[in-house]
């Protein structure tokens, strides 16, 4: 059973129970030959720390001595390994050496019979060169073989794999027929060769469809991905384990893994690692070994280089920043950055588990981070749920520090004496209202100072687009003096916008939708600002506290009159979570609402979300922050869905 802890976008680390422990994803299985292990099994436990491992059920079962020992001792005694064992079916040898003289129901049966913990199906390795009707064809094997696998694999996981070559509708539709079967984790399979050739972008694509398909709360698991050059990227997508032969195979050909490529030991002047296994050691001393001790030292520095890359993975998913590392790997290879750039098809759906806002600030690494899908957010909701105020004339500053309204303050206060104007700021994002300038990604971001060509075209084609949409009926870009004095002749006199009315207002609605500015402000308006800082802090309405706005991310914290007011204005299922009757009373004392108590959630909500808990008669039970999306409340088994701030008691 898997359990998200924290996530970032599809990228995640979550827990899964097994017979032998719990694996924390994402996790990398080193894959454990059983005829030669240079590096035990024990070692890879202990001094790597690799707590699951993979290994081919197929070879054991076609050696005697080694199939005899496996069943009558098991597995984990035959490999010497106390952690979790994983086992493939015999399909990749099928792909390498043609025929696998084995049956689908003989394998998992074997691997169930010597204790594997996830037994994998003997799926149909569809290669990329084949036409679709071959690869519908292996797809609809390879879904009848998980079915019957699901009716064999007693306390086994077994692991159900998408095929489906490099045809996204294929994969889907296999990913979505697996949902309906048994099994316990997904890999996808039948990627090896589209990495062999470097064709990440077709790899992206690949991993989306599958995404798309699969069940949120099975673990998926990226087949014979075992570079570390790929796994933030693979992260990011949602992938959650991994499992490497690379490292001994790239060990016996004298090749040196690392996460900006694989370089050969003929080629290296310099030995440039410190880790346990390179430490004290120089490219003289390497290059001198004899084969076999040459061959360990490099097989362990390519497990220590492969671990390091997805604990640094693991921080980014913790820390938000998974997307700045994935950019910046995808630049160590012209073909990554293919699969990065092929992400801007994918944006929308991407979006959808794009959380509010982060703890870190947005950094842009390249013309790529122009599609990541906070920008996009933030360009659609200004377009969709942003209100122009009325006034008579607009002011565009360029640029300056941010946050914008402060570095502005002196000359919208000059230009408010002359005209009745509002203002835009030409920003990185685009055009933006002056009373967006706090909200996640606008303060919260940082682009070099120095515009580049697909900074420059952004721009000018939203400003050009503003051009067309705007109702003002004087506009002009802030040229000083020339401006206030123009604005001066022209203007019928002085204005009235109010930056922070503006602000609550614009915040709100692009928040929680078009209309909820309405509901919430309606009535006597009183703004309390922090005396440090003078930013917002509460908004009280006709007397009572309705949010409260973060100094994080410039967005809204409801408080119960607020979250009342919205469910009376905006109808259901909007902005809420219904939960089951048994959950009701825990959640107005304030406890977090489990995935499995939610009866059904909007599905417009994203990762941090402010989210009112409502019982079937749509009643405030309590405010919280999305931890899941809609699509997966519910079919976690496990964990957190939605983190309560405050309960609500019933009103008497
Ligand atoms: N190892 C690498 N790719 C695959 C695949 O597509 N299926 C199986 N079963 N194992 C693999
Ligand atoms: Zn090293």
């Amino acid at each position: 059973m898997l359990e998200l802890i924290r996530r970032d976008g599809l990228a995640r680390i979550c827990k899964l129970e097994t017979r032998h422990g719990t694996l924390e994803t994402p996790a990398l299985l080193p894959v454990v030959n059983p005829r030669f292990q240079a590096i035990t099994p024990r070692e890879l436990y202990e001094t790597f720390g690799f707590k699951a491992i993979i290994t081919n059920s197929y070879i054991i079962r076609n050696d005697l001595k080694m199939r005899e020992t496996a069943v009558s001792s098991g597995l984990h005694a035959m490999l010497d390994y106390p952690g979790i064992i994983m086992t493939d079916s015999g399909t990749f040898q099928s792909h390498m050496y043609g025929e696998v003289e084995v049956k689908n129901e003989e394998i998992v049966d074997f691997q169930r019979s010597i204790g594997t913990d996830i037994g994998t199906v003997l799926d149909i390795f569809t290669e990329p060169e084949w036409s679709k009707e071959r690869t519908a064809e292996a797809v609809e094997v390879t879904l009848d073989r998980t079915k019957e696998a699901s009716t064999r694999k007693g306390e086994m996981m077994l692991a159900g794999v998408v095929q489906g070559s490099i045809y996204p509708d294929l994969r889907q539709h296999c990913a979505e027929q697996l949902r309906a079967i048994d099994v316990d984790v997904h890999p996808i399979g039948g990627v090896v060769p589209l990495m062999e050739q470097y064709r990440y972008a077709d790899l992206v694509d690949v991993i989306i469809a599958s995404k798309k398909g699969l069940a949120p709360e099975r673990p998926v698991h990226l087949f014979g991905a075992g570079h570390p050059m790929v796994f933030s990227l693979a992260v990011l997508l949602g992938c959650d384990m991994f499992d490497s032969a690379s490292y001994a195979k790239f060990a016996k050909d004298d090749r040196y893994m690392t996460i900006e490529g694989t370089y050969h030991l003929k080629d290296m002047k310099v030995l440039d690692c410190d880790c346990p296994a390179c430490a004290g050691k120089t490219i003289e001393t390497l290059k001198a070994m004899k084969p076999e001790q040459r061959f360990e030292t490099i097989a362990r520095h390519n497990l220590y280089a492969s671990k390091m890359e997805m604990d640094r993975v693991k921080r980014a998913v913790l820390e938000g920043d998974i997307w700045e590392l994935a950019e910046m790997r995808c630049r160590t290879h012209p073909a990554l950055l293919d699969g990065l750039r092929r992400l801007k098809e994918h944006r929308e759906f991407l979006e959808r588990y794009e959380p509010l806002s982060r703890d870190s600030a947005m950094f842009y690494t390249g013309a790529e981070t122009l599609n990541r899908p906070a920008l996009l957010r933030f360009e659609q909701r200004v377009k969709e749920r942003y209100t122009m105020p009325k006034t008579e004339t607009m002011v565009v500053f360029e640029g300056g520090e941010k946050p914008y309204a402060r570095h502005w303050a002196a000359q919208m206060g000059e230009i408010l004496k002359l005209a009745d104007s509002h203002f835009f700021v030409m920003s990185e994002l685009g055009p933006l209202p002056i009373e967006l300038d706090e909200i996640y990604p606008v303060a919260q971001s940082i682009f070099p100072r120095i515009r580049d060509r697909d900074m420059t075209e952004k721009l000018r084609e939203e400003m050009e687009d503003l051009s067309h949409r705007h109702q003002y009926s004087l506009s002009c870009m802030y040229d000083g003096q020339v401006t206030c004095e123009m604005l001066g002749m022209m203007s019928k006199g002085p204005g009235r916008f109010d930056l922070d009315v503006a602000r609550v207002h614009a915040v709100a609605d692009h928040q929680f939708g078009k209309g909820a500015a309405a509901a919430l402000f309606s009535g006597k308006v009183e703004l309390i600002k922090s005396k440090n800082t003078d930013k917002i802090r509460n908004v009280l309405v006709d007397g009572e506290h309705v949010v409260s706005m973060r100094a994080e991310d410039g967005f809204f914290t409801l408080r119960p009159p607020g979250a009342i007011r919205l469910l009376n204005a905006i109808p259901a299922p909007r902005l809420r979570a219904v939960v089951l009757d048994d959950s009701v009373p825990f959640n107005r004392e304030g406890k977090n609402v489990m995935s499995t108590f939610v009866v059904e959630a909007d599905a417009e909500l994203r990762p941090q979300d402010e989210v009112i808990v409502v019982d079937k008669n749509d009643s405030p039970v309590a405010i919280g922050r999305m931890v899941l999306t809609g699509d997966e409340i519910g079919r976690f088994k496990k964990g957190l869905a939605i983190k309560v701030r405050e309960g609500i008691k019933p009103s008497a």
